[in-house]
């Protein structure tokens, strides 16, 4: 399993709102006989890859083999793209089916499994489970709840200030930070701004880099910008609303690289799954930086205003990062984290 989820992870920026998915083969000896994962957005499946790729010699050892997948197998319904995972694996002899995880996808979960079963495959279910879900973790947000995961991402000063007053264009990142926001950007299917930075930083909100912009599977994220005009109400209500819709639309994943003022919204509105801050080594003198209006969602104990389950610090280049995870408004993963 920790193969298949190895191979899975391969694909990250490719996928866009389908879940990353590794597959591996083995014989009754434990002998690799194959392997894949889903490589891009409307590509073959992990599993298929996987069983497509057995040599003829080696599909005779099928009979007593176990296929390793991080995700279970998908159905067939109206409008899918791909074939069904479930059929094809139906029709191969291979006794033992190894899952990390149910496909929470509420067009699949548990049912390809109790098809595999009734066809007297055994299935067993759980296997580095919480590596798997962590791996797919806006996927699972968004097909559970229908709003995309959204990753709140900006840079500071040593004060903690966004931007200096009067407003300006100032790169407060070093180099090897600007490529880590590009292989966030790669991973997200929508890129969030206000009018002001729009205006001010005239930003490209693209992926420069050159191993996802040379790739025939790769497609740039989404560009919004959001003005005045767009909301009657800035309320939680209203925000909520318009991240559902977002998500009818397939947007599965959103990095907000606004300023302070958009950046306050989904904090304060507690409307966020993860928080990314680059600190800078830089001093920039009056500026202005995220204020927490009234945090209360956030209040843990007296004074700590922690928002976050998972939070880790890593250096990168002169900058340090901040990534801070929340798991409240992704109640699956976080069941399926204390599993
Ligand atoms: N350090 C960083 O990571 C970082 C990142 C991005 C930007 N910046 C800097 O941040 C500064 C801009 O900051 P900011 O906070 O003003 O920018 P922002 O968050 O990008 O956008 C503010 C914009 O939101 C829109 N807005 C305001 N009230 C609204 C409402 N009630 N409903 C809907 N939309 C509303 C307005 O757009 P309209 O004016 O079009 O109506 C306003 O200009 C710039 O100097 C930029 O360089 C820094």
């Amino acid at each position: 399993m920790q193969k298949a989820i190895h191979l899975a992870y391969q694909a990250r920026g490719f996928t866009k709102s389908n879940p990353l998915v590794g597959c591996v083969i083995v014989d009754q000896d434990n002998k690799l006989l194959s392997w894949g994962h889903h490589p891009y957005f409307g590509g073959p499946h992990a599993e298929v890859v996987a069983l497509n790729s057995l040599t003829e010699k080696k599909e005779k050892s099928l009979k007593n083999a176990t296929l390793y997948c991080t995700l279970e197998p998908c159905l067939s319904w109206e409008g899918k793209k791909t074939p069904s995972c479930l059929e094809k694996l139906l029709q191969t002899p291979i006794s033992r089916i190894v899952l990390a995880n149910r496909d929470p996808h509420a067009q699949v979960s548990g049912k390809a499994t109790t098809r595999l079963e009734a066809n007297g495959k055994k299935v067993e279910i759980g296997v580095l489970s919480k590596e798997a879900a962590w791996m797919n973790r806006s996927y699972i947000k968004w097909v559970t709840t229908g709003i995309p995961y959204i990753r709140l991402k900006f840079a500071q000063s040593l004060e903690g200030n966004l931007h200096p007053l009067p407003y300006q264009r100032m790169q407060l990142s070093c180099p090897q930070s600007q490529i880590l926001v590009h292989h966030l950007r790669a991973n997200s299917d929508a890129i969030l701004i206000g009018g002001n930075t729009a205006r001010i930083d005239q930003p490209k909100l693209n992926v420069r880099l050159n191993f996802y912009r040379k790739s025939p599977y790769f497609t740039q994220p989404k560009k919004i910008i959001l003005s005045k005009s767009d909301f009657l109400n800035l309320d939680r209500t209203s925000l909520t609303q318009w991240l559902l819709g977002l998500g009818q639309q397939g947007i599965s994943s959103i990095l907000v690289e606004a300023g302070p003022f958009w950046q306050q919204q989904f904090l304060n509105k507690n409307l966020f799954d993860e928080v990314l801050i680059f600190v800078s080594p830089k001093f920039i003198g009056p500026g202005k930086g995220i204020i927490l209006e009234n945090p209360l969602d956030f209040v843990q104990e007296e004074g700590n205003f922690s928002a976050f389950d998972h939070h880790t610090w890593k250096k990168s280049g002169q900058d340090i990062v901040f990534q801070g995870i929340s798991l409240k408004g992704n109640p699956c993963l976080q069941e399926l984290l204390k599993t």
